[in-house]
């Protein structure tokens, strides 16, 4: 049988927020143990050409990994890449997800990404079934699906495009036509509020790759939900709501209309919000997670910080890049301190226990990381990845990394587990020569002289001399490289 997703291929990529690590991190945070990275089971379902999945067997050489899907193109790609990476430590079944036999299998971490709410009501019970009958006692599964109420926006541009090209079956044509439409319906629209949010949801559309207009906008199951009735969904097999895997303000549990009910809070929040996409961890039911986040929870954690610290200005006040468009200000002695120290150490982390405050700087040290955390300034994790922080006299580059470039690709997994785009030439050929074979010297001699014989870059000397340093170091900062 032939589906959607061989017709059109669905550009999947790793997902940090579903590694089991992240999930073991936000499980420990709720009083569940869950099993060591090390020597643990992964289940993805829907896992697509294995994007995902590889990448997290690649890095954890003791643990078992299982990845099913319904599309046998995808299914066939997962399993030449692994073979090529040499991995013998996870499996690719091509499989409906209602048929598939499990029998005498557990797994430690469950991961559906971007499956639940794409698929028909048959095949998302049978998603939570086999949640529920595999999942080892302090076991987490993650699921993701598209959520309301902010959905109801875009669903209104989903019945528009879906509505215009219903008699249209070729895929190619059917995303143009949708893009038409959309266009169309740009040009038109006033100035009204709720024109100009359904402007916003046609701009969105227009702007989408072809597989996400395909697979999303346009998709025959699109059926999203709220956060209570999936944990309605999630209780009738057995299954309890943990948390969010995205930590953030509603996992702080602050107040929000103070309502007694975690669930009708969340909820709230959801629709204050306009909250569009969910990614929910459960676990057993009878597994009781704590709620209420103890101070102690966050002992046995290390801590890292990807911001990188700006001048003090004079009056006191730091400003931190978080990223592309993000910062953070604070005239906080503790968070200035700790983030300076950890930003310092970055890519490498620290125990939280060894990030105490000084005299009376901060009192409530664990709720002030668990803010930093929810921030995205902080990472907290249960193990320290496999990555180095300095650049070693013969540097390794993952072999993950040298594959995925190998193959003619721009982007790279990172030891972190995000995608690094390279888009300069000389940072990808830099990349597939750090085999651990090479000093200094010899790098800069490859990129002057290509060893596949192609032509060596122009003014190559000075251009190589001063960008080998920092590009080894970027590398570094990038977690791309490895012991
Ligand atoms: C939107 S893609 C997500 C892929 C991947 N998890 C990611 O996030 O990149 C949905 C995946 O679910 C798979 N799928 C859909 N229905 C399925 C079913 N009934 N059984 C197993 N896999 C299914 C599709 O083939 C596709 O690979």
């Amino acid at each position: 049988m032939t589906t959607s997703y061989d017709e059109v291929t669905y550009a999947s990529t790793p997902k940090p927020q579903t590694q089991p690590d992240r999930l073991a991190t936000l499980a420990t945070l709720h009083s569940v143990i869950p099993a060591p990275m090390d020597r643990c089971r992964v289940l993805e379902i829907g896992c697509g050409d294995g994007s995902n999945l590889i990448p997290l067997a690649f890095r954890e050489p003791g643990s078992r990994f299982t990845g099913i899907d319904l599309a046998r193109t995808a299914i066939d790609r997962g399993r030449e890449f692994s073979a090529a990476l040499g991995l013998d430590n996870i499996e690719f079944i091509h499989t409906d997800v209602r048929d598939w036999d499990v029998a005498g299998r557990e797994f430690d971490y469950i991961i559906v990404h971007g499956v639940y709410s794409w698929v028909p009501p048959a095949a998302r019970e049978a998603i939570l079934a086999i949640c529920s009958s595999t999942l080892s006692p302090n076991g987490v599964a993650y699921i993701s699906y598209n959520a309301l109420p902010g959905c109801h926006f875009r669903s209104y541009v989903w019945d528009l495009v879906r509505f215009h090209t219903r008699a249209i079956t070729d895929p190619r044509q059917k995303i143009e036509e949708a893009r038409a439409i959309a266009r169309q319906m740009m040009e038109r629209l006033g100035d009204h509020p709720h024109q100009i949010a359904i402007k916003e949801e046609c701009k969105n559309l227009i702007e989408a790759d072809d597989w996400m207009v395909f697979h999303d906008d346009l998709a025959e199951v699109n059926t999203p939900l709220h956060l209570s009735e999936f944990v309605e969904a999630a209780s009738r097999h057995g299954l309890e709501y943990l948390c969010d895997a995205e930590f953030g303000r509603d996992c702080l549990r602050a107040p929000f209309l103070a309502t007694p009910d975690w669930l009708a809070e969340l909820e709230y929040f959801d629709y204050s919000v306009g909250r569009r996409f969910r990614s929910s961890l459960l676990c057993r039911s009878g597994t009781t997670p704590d709620r209420d986040i103890q101070p102690s929870r966050l002992e046995g954690l290390l801590a890292a910080s990807p911001v990188i610290p700006e001048c003090e200005q004079a009056d006191g006040a730091q400003k931190f890049i978080l990223g592309e468009d993000k910062s953070l200000s604070t005239n906080h002695p503790f968070v200035k301190r700790v983030l300076c120290d950890l930003a310092a150490r970055w890519p490498g982390c620290v125990p939280v226990a060894s990030l105490t405050g000084q005299d009376d700087e901060v009192r409530d040290v664990s709720g002030m990381l668990l803010r930093l955390y929810a921030a995205k300034a902080v990472e907290l994790s249960t193990r320290a990845p496999h990555l180095v922080d300095t650049v070693s006299d013969r540097p390794i580059a993952s072999a993950l990394g040298r594959l995925q470039l190998s193959r003619g690709g721009e982007v790279v997994t990172s030891q972190r587990h995000t995608s690094v785009h390279l888009t300069d030439e000389l940072s990808r050929r830099l990349l597939m020569l750090l085999d651990g074979s090479r000093d200094r010297t010899a790098l800069a001699a490859a990129l002057v002289r290509p060893e596949d014989g192609g032509a060596a870059p122009s003014n190559p000397d000075q251009r190589i001399e001063s960008t080998l340093d920092a590009n080894l170091k970027m590398a570094v900062r990038l977690c791309l490289l490895v012991g």
